[in-house]
């Protein structure tokens, strides 16, 4: 059996105790942990000449992650515009902050081709490759017209829209054929793939979209928190509630997450249950991501107002409602957080699984378990419906949620927590691995198709 070769444009920092945040390394690490495989992609660095560049390699524990640079204008036109400045808020249903220009389309292609050009070379005919997320639509394409017979599947970990928003995008057409290279085409959840599906068929595209559900290593990640809430800093924070609850969200700055929606929901909390002033502490990490894209910059800023405001107007001189953090924090340490978290609160607007409310689950004390409050927007939703689920556009659901959350009886706690454990620990990132990659082993190879006329 060859190779599992993933390609992906972020890659893990394996020699480093902090992770980029994101679910994409999260879920794949936790994937290819023990597979002969090679791990492709940017090495997160931006250099003035990349013409003749090395591709750097880098073995840890059994996979190899290999790397590439790229230009400050590459990564501008490639990364910040083309993916997370367009084809981001688009598949994220925010047809308002689209914005298309010429030059970040021939970026956009530009790094797909060097990142053909570079991967090729390092291919043996029987290896199976896996390639990652909406940076990277057309790669299949371009390493098959670089001659390339492998099996390639291809997945993407963030929702799609439906023909009716997704023809919003110029070049929608070229893209969705171009994924005709592919094998096989997964997606998080049933209603991506009937999106998916509906794109394709309006395009004339012969390509069908299947489910494939992400998870954890909800073993794992249990593991770290029974250790994290002994550490220092789990007892730190323990020690800092003075007895509070503890309401925790984690999340990438990103305005997909629902932020500002979710600080107004705990405002509404305060509002309308003033039992809890006083009583209840909102933890609140999102590590700055994407910083240099305009749109997360203002988030940025309308956040920190928010905050401000919240704290400003509830604060007693010896309570803050609120505790905002935009430094990355060590998995290790999160895992911890979660377990001492009474309620999880993931709200996003849109998100294609989101492997937090995950954690929050695999994390908990299953003798005392917290609440978790789940956007039904969240790719997740529809495995977990225990959660307490909401509309985050409504503050007052989001309220009622969390006043159930912080007064739920033990063993209504139990009962739910229950549900949501057999979930987390059924579908992990393990079994959506070999899930996608044994539907891929199943399709006919490349190398006996008939060749096309
Ligand atoms: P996305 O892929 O959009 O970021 P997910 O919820 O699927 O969303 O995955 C996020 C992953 O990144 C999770 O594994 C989470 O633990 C991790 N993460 C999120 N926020 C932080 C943070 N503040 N510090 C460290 N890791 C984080
Ligand atoms: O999981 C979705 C995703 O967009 C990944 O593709 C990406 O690696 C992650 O979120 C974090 O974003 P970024 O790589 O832009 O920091």
């Amino acid at each position: 059996m060859g190779r599992l070769i993933v390609v992906s444009n972020r890659t893990p920092s394996p020699r480093e105790r902090t992770q980029p945040a994101g679910g994409l390394t999260v879920g794949l690490r936790d994937a290819v942990r023990g597979v002969d495989s090679m791990w492709f992609g940017w090495s997160g660095n931006q250099v003035d000449d990349v013409k003749g560049q090395k591709v750097d390699k880098d073995t840890v524990d059994g996979v190899t992650y290999a790397t590439i640079d790229m230009t400050p204008a590459q990564y501008e036109g490639f990364y910040q515009n083309f993916s997370n400045g367009l084809l981001w808020p688009l598949c994220h249903y925010r047809m308002g902050m689209l914005s298309f220009r010429r030059a970040d389309w021939d970026a956009y292609l530009e790094v797909n081709r060097m990142f053909a050009e570079h991967l090729t070379p390092l291919l043996r005919p029987d290896d199976v490759i896996w390639v990652h997320d909406y940076h990277l639509f057309p790669l299949g394409q371009m390493l098959r017209d670089a001659g390339v017979m492998c099996r390639i599947g291809f997945f993407l970990h963030i929702p799609f829209p439906p023909w009716s928003v997704s023809r919003a995008l110029p070049i929608a057409d070229e893209l969705l054929h171009e994924m005709t290279a592919y094998d096989l085409v997964g997606v998080q959840t049933e209603e991506d793939a009937i999106n998916l599906d509906g794109c394709f068929a309006a395009c004339g595209v012969q390509v069908k979209a299947r489910a494939f559900a992400i998870g954890i290593d909800p073993d794992g990640f249990l593991e770290q928190a029974e250790t994290a809430v002994k550490s220092h800093d789990g007892r730190t924070l323990r020690e800092s509630l003075h007895g509070r609850k503890l309401i925790l969200g984690v999340d990438r700055l990103d305005y997909s997450k629902g932020l500002p929606e979710r600080m107004l929901g705990y405002a509404q909390l305060l509002k309308r249950y003033p039992e809890h002033l006083g009583k209840v502490t909102f933890l609140q990490i999102a590590p700055v991501s994407r910083g240099g894209v305009a749109t997360y910059q203002q988030l940025r800023q309308q956040l920190e107002e928010l905050v401000g405001r919240i704290n400003g107007e509830y604060a007693s001189y010896e309570w803050t409602p609120i505790r905002y953090l935009t430094s990355p924090v060590a998995r290790t340490t999160l895992a911890g957080f979660h377990r001492i978290a009474d309620v999880g609160l993931v709200t996003p607007l849109r998100d294609g699984m989101n492997l937090v409310a995950k954690e929050y689950v695999a994390a908990q004390d299953p003798k005392d378990p917290g609440s978790l409050v789940l956007s039904h927007f969240a790719g997740a939703a529809p495995e977990l419906p225990d959660a307490l689920l909401v509309n985050p556009y409504d503050a007052d659901d989001t309220a009622d949620a969390l006043h159930l959350a912080l007064t739920m009886p033990l063993p209504e706690r139990k009962r739910r927590w229950h549900g949501m454990r057999d979930e987390v620990w059924k579908h992990t990132a393990a079994t959506w691995a070999r899930d996608f990659l044994e539907a891929l082993h199943a399709l006919p190879s490349p190398h006996d198709r008939e060749p096309e006329h």
